[in-house]
């Protein structure tokens, strides 16, 4: 027979403690609820109703649940107040000293037989342990932000812990209504192990201007699906709890230089600019506590004014592969006229194949009239010379990702086009630059970065090197207005913002499979549920294919030569033995008998 939980007591009614309240509250448990002070109790309070609120005007929560939820809970200052609850979850900031003092005192004042919990992202629940007379006792249940809303709780067990503390804690998750991964004491756990680099790089990519908050945030919802861009999680997060998660990461992690801070997060929180919580972080709030962003200094201002595709009528696509014939169906559909240049007759054929059968699609689904998949149709030419290019406005080239073929083209690109023409690149992992200076006109080049499957996905990265002009990238991004794609502007470094965030974060993922810390399945599990992924990591590398990323992990590596860039040799080895993903068959997982 397993424990029966009657009763639980929080400390710490932060961002993440008075959600983890709501969580016991609404399934029918008595919680006490413990600050350190009236201030801070207020506050949590505060929280906790302004979350409840909000839940009932959304219609989520009757008035009357709510009411019952609350009568639940006890709201105390001090310790003491949890002399006879069961189970205990401590809540405060990232700090060792004080988590050791809390859970001696914790031992101290709870009866016995009550097991002791930290939601502690990145901390030694060991050593916590280790400053009761229970350790035994002393178990991980990291909950994730927002508490009420994420299915997931990293339960984590020590080499101490007993089993029938682990077992109880578990079924007691299920009762919540959460999935529970059960792992053991390692910095970050899974989720904030492979999350926190990614965080940290994302911040780095502010501080060094490379890409504005907006577009880095925009880039990752658009290009991953993610719930959330990692400037706007760093606000959720808090930027003081991200800066000691980070800390402990590095120190506890093997001081891999991903997690050391960088150095604006610390800035920020000196300045008080802790996220959410404070109404400002890297957005601006309402104000504190509040989810809705306002205009501050840095928003941008109206859609990049002045500038207009209007000159931009005719557009040369050149390439015959899927993201040639994607970019053709997406200018052809905006009503540019496109002229398409492969290197034969057969392969146009092919090529104006597969847009009928993409467009004819779109009418079955009913998003396509046949008069406008005609009118498409009718919009783009078929040429195997790039003669035919004299006379268009834009060239967009989507040839194959070799750089000789890539700046052969451009040479030739350089003598046909009129002059004033964007010349765009599609690469996902080449210098745009080695491209612009194959011609006499590098001002003139941009990386048009658009993802697959390009009529469907939203983002376009328009990538400006060095010698990209204003106006060039001021065209692009019009452009892609003119397609309803999103742009976001970044520099030419390997991987501009999406894949250069991404892959880190797989590669990781591969290696923390590769250290035996957790398997494939739990760790899709917990980015999933934890993090609101739409794809775990393995899912994710099964369908890009791990040759793909094995290429662009490798290109990131040898460009920035980060130690932890260097590709898992797990990746390699399952590249190797041909286990490339979903198109063999077979991956991190074996599709053959599914
Ligand atoms: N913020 C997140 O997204 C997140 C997610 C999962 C886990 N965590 C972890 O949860 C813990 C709390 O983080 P947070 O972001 O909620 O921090 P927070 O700063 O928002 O809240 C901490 C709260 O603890 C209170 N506190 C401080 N000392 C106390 C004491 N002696 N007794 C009682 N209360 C005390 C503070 O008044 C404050 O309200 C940390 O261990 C953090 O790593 C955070």
């Amino acid at each position: 027979m397993g424990r029966e939980f009657g009763s639980v007591g929080v400390v710490g009614l932060g961002t993440m403690g008075a959600g983890i309240v709501e969580v016991f509250a609404r399934s029918g448990l008595a919680v006490t609820a413990v600050e350190i002070s009236d201030g801070a109790l207020h506050r949590g309070e505060a929280t906790m109703r302004g979350s409840l609120d909000r839940a009932v005007a959304k219609g989520k929560l009757s008035a009357e649940d709510r009411d019952a939820l609350l009568g639940r809970v006890r709201f105390a200052v001090g310790l003491d107040a949890l002399h006879d609850v069961d189970l205990v979850i401590e809540a405060v900031p990232e700090q060792l000293e004080l988590k050791q003092r809390i859970f001696a005192e914790l031992d101290r004042v709870c009866k016995p037989e009550a097991i002791l919990a930290t939601n502690t992202s990145s901390l030694s629940v060991t050593e916590i342990s280790v400053a009761t007379g229970r350790p035994n006792q002393v178990i991980g249940m990291h909950f994730f932000n927002p508490a009420p809303i994420m299915k997931l709780v990293e339960v984590v067990r020590t080499v101490v812990t007993s089993q029938d503390v682990v077992t109880d804690i578990e079924a007691l998750c299920e009762r919540l209504g959460k999935v529970d991964v059960t792992i053991t004491d390692r910095a970050g756990f899974i989720a904030n192990a492979l999350l926190f680099g990614y965080l940290n790089q994302a911040v780095s990519m502010v501080e060094s201007r490379y890409a504005t908050r907006e577009d880095i945030d925009a880039a990752m919802k658009l290009g991953c699906g993610l719930p959330m861009g990692p400037l706007a999680l760093m606000d959720l997060i808090g930027l003081d709890t991200a800066y000691e998660i980070l800390d402990t990461m590095y120190r506890r992690g093997g001081r891999d230089r991903r997690h050391a801070p960088v150095p604006l997060i610390k800035q920020m929180v000196t300045a008080g600019l802790l996220g959410r919580k404070s109404g400002r972080g890297f957005y601006t709030y309402e104000k504190p506590g509040s989810p809705v962003v306002v205009p501050d200094e840095f928003t941008p201002i109206g859609g990049g004014a002045g500038s207009s595709a209007e000159h931009v009528a005719k557009v040369g696509v050149v390439g015959s592969g899927t993201m040639a014939t994607g970019i053709i169906e997406v200018f052809a559909k905006a009503g540019f006229e496109v002229v398409s240049v492969t290197r034969g007759a057969e392969k146009s054929a092919q090529v104006c194949e597969r847009l009928k059968t993409s467009l004819n699609k779109g009418v079955v689904r009913g998003k396509l009239t046949e008069k406008d998949r005609d009118a498409a149709i009718g919009r783009v030419t078929w040429s195997a010379t790039l003669d035919h290019l004299s006379d268009v406005d834009l060239v967009v080239e989507a040839v194959v990702e070799e750089l000789s073929v890539k700046k052969a083209l451009f040479a030739s690109l350089d003598e046909i086009c009129k002059p004033g023409v964007v010349l765009a690149t599609t690469t996902s992992s080449l210098p745009v630059i080695e491209c612009a200076v194959a011609t006499e006109r590098p001002a003139d080049v941009v990386g048009l970065h658009f993802f697959n499957p390009a009529p469907v996905m939203g983002l376009v990265e328009v990538v400006r090197t060095i010698r990209t002009s204003d106006a060039t990238v001021q065209t692009a991004t019009a452009v892609c207005r003119a397609l309803a794609k999103h742009a976001v502007v970044c520099a030419d470094r390997s991987g501009f913002v999406v894949n250069a965030l991404l892959f880190p974060y797989l590669n990781d993922a591969v290696k923390m499979v590769e250290a035996s810390y957790s398997t494939a399945d739990d760790i899709d599990y917990a980015m999933k549920l934890g993090c609101g992924y739409p794809m775990g990591p393995f899912e994710l590398l099964d369908v890009v294919g791990l040759d793909v990323s094995l290429a662009i992990q490798r290109e990131l590596y040898l460009e920035l030569r980060e130690p932890g860039f260097a590709p898992a040799p797990l990746l390699e080895h399952l590249v190797t033995a041909g286990y490339l993903g979903r198109k063999v068959g077979r991956g991190f997982r074996d599709y053959s008998k599914r």
